[in-house]
């Protein structure tokens, strides 16, 4: 090969133009790619990896129950009815006892308020406390459905966060209570809390998606968060290992029941 061979450029200025461009184009899709928040992981747990005891009442059912009412409610969003099988169970004992008491967090249109009072809370000295934020078009819509339970008369509706409006409810006043509002941890952490000396003694706690990891929704900013940030099992784990003794998990699946013992 002779000097001059050696000397002429190996790419022409069109074939270098084109790799740069390549090169450049490569370097900003990966930019991109690696700037794009992490892809969202929606992770069901099981019992199997929880720290509490593993029982469970009954299989969390497959689908949704739209027969699951006996009025003629309006709801749009069903969170409630696959939960049934294990609330049916836990509540047996409950069913028309008199002066029974239920306090829900995170009332939304009332699915599972309404059912606890068509199935459950049937005495007429039966009570229901529902708190919620009502600060969308669900307000109305639980207000209408309140109208059509006929039950008006049993229900203390409260408006606002539930960590401050618990601070004024009595001591020792409630039979069941369902935690069903904020998911963020420390909200979970604070409801949980301050609810345990709410409850009664025998009392059952439930808490919606216990399981339920990596996808949710802040229904008080309206911001989408993922990930560790919606995860209410962050703060029912300690919550529970903290009371030791002084309960007995009743139910661990997508979500937890605990018994107040003492
Ligand atoms: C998943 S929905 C509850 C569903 C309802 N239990 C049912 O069966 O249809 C959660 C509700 O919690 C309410 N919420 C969220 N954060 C809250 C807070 N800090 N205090 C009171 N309510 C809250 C929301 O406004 C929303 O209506």
């Amino acid at each position: 090969m002779n000097a001059r061979k050696l000397l002429q450029p190996r790419y022409s200025p069109l074939e270098a133009g084109i790799t740069l461009f390549v090169a450049l184009l490569i370097v900003e899709i990966g930019t991109l790619w690696m700037a794009k928040p992490a892809r969202v992981n929606v992770t069901r747990t099981t019992a199997a990896t929880s720290p509490l005891p593993a029982v469970k009442l009954a299989e969390m059912a497959k689908a949704d129950d739209p027969n699951a009412h006996r009025r003629p409610y309006t709801f749009t969003s069903d969170w409630f009815t696959t939960r049934l099988p294990s609330w049916k169970v836990a509540l047996a004992p409950y069913v028309g006892r008199s002066g029974l008491s239920y306090l829900e967090i995170g009332a939304f249109e009332g699915r599972s308020l309404f059912w606890m009072l068509d199935h459950v809370l049937t005495a007429a000295d039966a009570r229901a406390a529902a708190i919620d934020l009502f600060n969308g078009p669900y307000a109305a819509t639980y207000r209408n459905n309140l109208e059509v339970s006929g039950s008006a008369g049993k229900v203390t509706t409260l408006t606002g966060y539930s960590q401050v409006v618990l601070r004024g409810m009595p001591l020792d006043s409630f039979d069941v209570i369902y935690i069903d509002g904020s998911h963020l941890p420390f909200d979970v952490l604070e409801d949980a809390v301050l609810c345990w000396r709410l409850l009664r003694a025998d009392g059952l706690m439930i808490f919606d998606d216990y399981a339920n990891i990596g996808i949710g929704h802040d229904y008080q900013g309206d911001i989408q968060l993922t990930g560790e940030l919606w995860h209410p099992r962050k703060a029912i784990d300690p919550f529970v290992q903290c009371l030791g003794d002084r309960c007995q998990v009743i139910h661990n699946d997508f979500q937890l029941i605990i018994r107040k013992v003492k």
